[in-house]
């Protein structure tokens, strides 16, 4: 079990790889799936810029694509911002495959883990559509 510290590490490493040219806001996500696995992701930047993709799906589609679907933890790092809290959309994907943490980093460095449930309460899920 990897704790919230080793995670946040995880998604650090991921950061570098960013491919931010336009925003210069690098960030790097750690999926841990509930069967123990990392999944890192990071933000990709287009020039066309409404086609980037953020750290949180990019590390989720990859799980997904590695024949993942359930989510315990999510852990992120923005190389210039802590914390560096999900954006709405992230939320909604990391909703999807039932997350239960989100661990980001406090300005002074610290893993500060929250329940999903208080980033994104009263969700709409696959439970509604019968799922
Ligand atoms: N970004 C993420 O990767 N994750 C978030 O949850 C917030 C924003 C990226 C998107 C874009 O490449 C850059 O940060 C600035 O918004």
């Amino acid at each position: 079990m990897r704790t919230p510290a080793a995670l946040l590490a995880d998604a650090g490493t991921a950061a570098a790889n960013s491919y931010s040219p336009y925003s210069g806001f690098a960030v790097g996500a750690a999926v841990l799936t509930a069967a123990g696995e990392v999944v890192t992701g990071c933000n990709v930047e287009n020039a066309a810029y409404g086609e980037s993709i953020c750290a949180e799906r990019n590390a989720v589609t990859t799980m997904v694509a590695r024949g993942w679907r359930e989510i315990e933890a999510v852990a992120i790092v923005g190389l210039r911002a802590a914390p560096c809290w999900p954006c709405g959309a992230c939320r909604q994907v990391l909703r999807e495959f039932g997350c239960r943490r989100v661990i980001v980093e406090s300005a002074d460095g610290q893993p500060l883990s929250l329940d999903f449930e208080a980033l994104l309460p009263h969700s709409f899920g696959p439970d509604a559509l019968g799922n």
